[in-house]
């Protein structure tokens, strides 16, 4: 099947509402390439929920620390474009920054409150970066449903609240996170580690799993988060824990006691690399 490519935003706007005017439906996975098969989920769900399936693939420079790893984020978009026409996307979307944030660019997104707790305290910014972007690709797609996995709950947080505040019209489809065999959840970053590191990091997917039974046989939210910064911070490969403990999967606040869901988020620096993660619990 053939697979379009489109560079320009305009010219994905006026695709889009073609789209629309014929009565086809529009799922859009918002991605920064370097693909793996987590992305390819959401994808294979946009193509099976919609007649057409659109991928975006920009490395958005405002959703990175001026410390961060822009610069050096994987770029793959020849393997990124074999996967995805594999995979059934009918478009793929790959602007350039010029034509994302051309001269005089100014406006933003902020979502509020929730933007500011779990990653957004080690990651000043970052959010404001994301739904100004997912912004900006939801005017020029006009995906009917957008895909995006849980492994960055945070992020889906953010987006959810976005789309109520600001009356947008599309649906946020939440999908599973994907795992290695010993548990590792997939990740573009997760190549930056060091064979050694690589083999350490699962501890987090265990600590995971651990908290995860303490919380489903009634332990309180701060025996857990306790238990949680107590396994990681004996494993030698981790070498900074930024947040390891229970949320509310709602605000994203620190849970204090047993009731009701629990979100169980962690975010370790092993080696060099920053490593999220994170396993809801439904009681
Ligand atoms: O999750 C990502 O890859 C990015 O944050 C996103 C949603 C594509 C925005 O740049």
């Amino acid at each position: 099947m053939f697979m379009e490519t489109i560079r320009n935003p305009r010219i994905m706007k006026e695709t889009s509402k073609r789209l629309l005017m014929q009565g086809r439906s529009i799922g859009l996975v918002p991605t920064m390439g370097a693909l793996h098969s987590g992305h390819l989920f959401l994808v294979k769900e946009a193509v099976a929920e919609n007649d057409i399936a659109v991928v975006s693939i920009f490395v958005n420079p405002t959703q990175f620390g001026p410390n961060e790893d822009f610069s050096k984020y994987p770029r793959d978009l020849e393997g990124d474009m074999e996967k995805l026409a594999a995979a059934g996307a009918h478009i793929v979307f790959a602007p350039d920054a010029g034509s994302m944030y051309p001269e005089g660019f100014s406006s933003s997104v902020e979502v509020k409150g929730l933007s500011d707790k779990l990653c957004g305290r080690f990651r000043p910014g970052h959010f404001k970066g994301v739904a100004t972007v997912v912004n900006k690709l939801f005017n020029m797609v006009m995906p009917t449903r957008a895909y995006f996995g849980q492994k960055d709950f945070q992020q889906i947080r953010v987006i959810e609240r976005m789309i109520l505040d600001l009356n947008m019209g599309v649906e946020l489809i939440r999908c599973p996170i994907i795992r290695e065999q010993d548990g590792m959840a997939l990740s573009s970053r997760n190549r930056y580690l060091s064979d050694g590191d690589r083999a350490s990091a699962p501890i987090i997917y265990r600590t995971l799993c651990s908290a995860a039974e303490m919380i489903r046989s009634g332990t309180a939210a701060d025996a857990v988060a306790d238990f949680m910064n107590r396994t990681l911070g004996s494993e030698p490969a981790v070498r900074e824990i930024q947040y390891a403990g229970v949320y509310d999967p709602q605000t994203l606040d620190e849970k204090k006691g047993s009731s009701g869901a629990s979100l169980l988020a962690v975010a370790v620096i092993v080696g060099n690399t920053r490593l999220i993660d994170n396993m809801l619990v439904e009681v």
